[in-house]
């Protein structure tokens, strides 16, 4: 290899998992060994250096994705600019980005960066690609702006103590509800109860959850489902709630893993107790990270919001096998793969 090459791993989708959760053989690694690139107005050449996991990347095996790069957020060190924006040396926090040890951002790719200046230095880094990142922003906002929540009311949380699980018990709790989470380990259950403060918790793999989910909501009645999974837990909460209930649907993860997705028997509950059901995706409202950075980073350096999280060291070739073991929910809080120091 000479000065001039580099050696670049990338991840590809090698088939798509139809109605079944992805494996080993729905990626494919190849690395090769390669010229460094000639880079084009406005291009800049990375280091990759830190890849958040996210179950939405399941959405990378739409048809047609064959063959395909995997894409994800991650953070990167930029090695060569042809962009005045971004400066050889310095690391940025960025939006998409191809699961390989390099790359060219053209700038259409750079549309959603976010420059290491503008976050504060206090926090470790991969804090923002979880709690301060997308994944907080979606919490925050999406509570703000569609939930409603009102002090004394009672909420459940699906998968609360994944990343936005987590901060969506805080937030809830900080507004004076009563917090009723759900979590597919004892040690995760143990952890929303004893460290994340959640008044009660329950194994959704090993409990029965129409029993579990009705115990712990008890005669008070349920007010807010925040609905990270998307499947017919749904039916249990439209049974359980109060008139005026809100359902609040921000993930998919029962179809991240080819699952069958919520289709309730009992939907007309929405006309006899009067419930709002509102989905909310995050991509429209980027605008509001300094809004959301502002209010809740004094939170998180203060301690007064705790969060999780299992940064895995590895390299290109570990991204397709953390990812699988990430949705079998092996880790705690949120995962991150780290390829380098930053
Ligand atoms: N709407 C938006 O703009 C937006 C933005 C960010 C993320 N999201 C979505 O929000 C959801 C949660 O994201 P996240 O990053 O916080 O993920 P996460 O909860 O950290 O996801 C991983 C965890 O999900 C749990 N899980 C897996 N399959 C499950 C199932 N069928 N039912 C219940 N729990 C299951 C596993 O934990 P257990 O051990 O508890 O099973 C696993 O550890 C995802 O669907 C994600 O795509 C949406």
């Amino acid at each position: 290899m000479t000065k001039s090459q580099i050696t670049n791993s990338r991840v590809y989708i090698a088939q798509i998992p139809e109605g079944v959760a992805p494996n080993k053989s729905h990626f494919r690694t190849v690395t090769t060994t390669e010229d460094k690139p000639e880079l084009q107005e406005g291009s800049i050449f990375v280091k990759n250096i830190l890849f958040s996991l996210d179950p939405y990347i399941r959405h990378d095996f739409a048809e047609g994705a064959k063959e395909a790069e995997v894409i994800g957020f991650g953070f990167s060190k930029v090695l060569e600019s042809k962009n005045p924006k971004f400066h050889v040396g310095s690391s940025y926090f960025f939006g998409t980005l191809p699961w390989s040890s390099y790359s060219v951002l053209r700038p259409q790719d750079l549309g959603e960066t976010f420059n290491i200046d503008s976050i504060d230095k206090d926090v470790p880094l991969s804090a923002y690609s979880g709690i301060l990142g997308a994944s907080g922003l979606t919490v925050w906002d999406s509570i703000n702006r569609v939930a409603d929540l009102k002090k004394g009311e009672t909420i459940y949380i699906s998968s609360a103590a994944g990343t936005l699980g987590q901060l969506a018990g805080q937030i809830a709790k900080r507004k004076g509800l009563r917090v009723i989470g759900s979590a597919g380990t004892d040690e995760k259950v143990a952890y929303l109860k004893n460290q994340l403060g959640f008044d009660a918790a329950f194994n959704y793999k090993t409990q029965d959850k129409r029993e579990a989910l009705t115990a712990a909501v008890g005669p008070q009645g349920l007010d807010v489902y925040y609905d990270l999974v998307f499947d017919n837990t749904v039916e249990i909460a439209l049974d359980l709630f109060n008139p005026h209930g809100r359902v609040v649907t921000v993930g998919l993860l029962a179809g991240h893993k080819g699952g069958e997705l919520a289709s309730p028997k009992n939907i007309v509950h929405l006309l006899l107790k009067q419930i709002r059901w509102e989905g909310y995706t995050v991509f429209e409202h980027f605008d509001q990270f300094e809004n959301f950075w502002k209010e809740v980073t004094p939170l998180i350096k203060s301690g007064e919001f705790k969060y999780t999280e299992s940064v895995v060291d590895g390299g290109v070739e570990d991204i397709a096998e953390t990812y699988l073991r990430f949705l079998e929910g092996a880790y705690q809080g949120k995962v991150s793969l780290k390829f380098s120091d930053f």
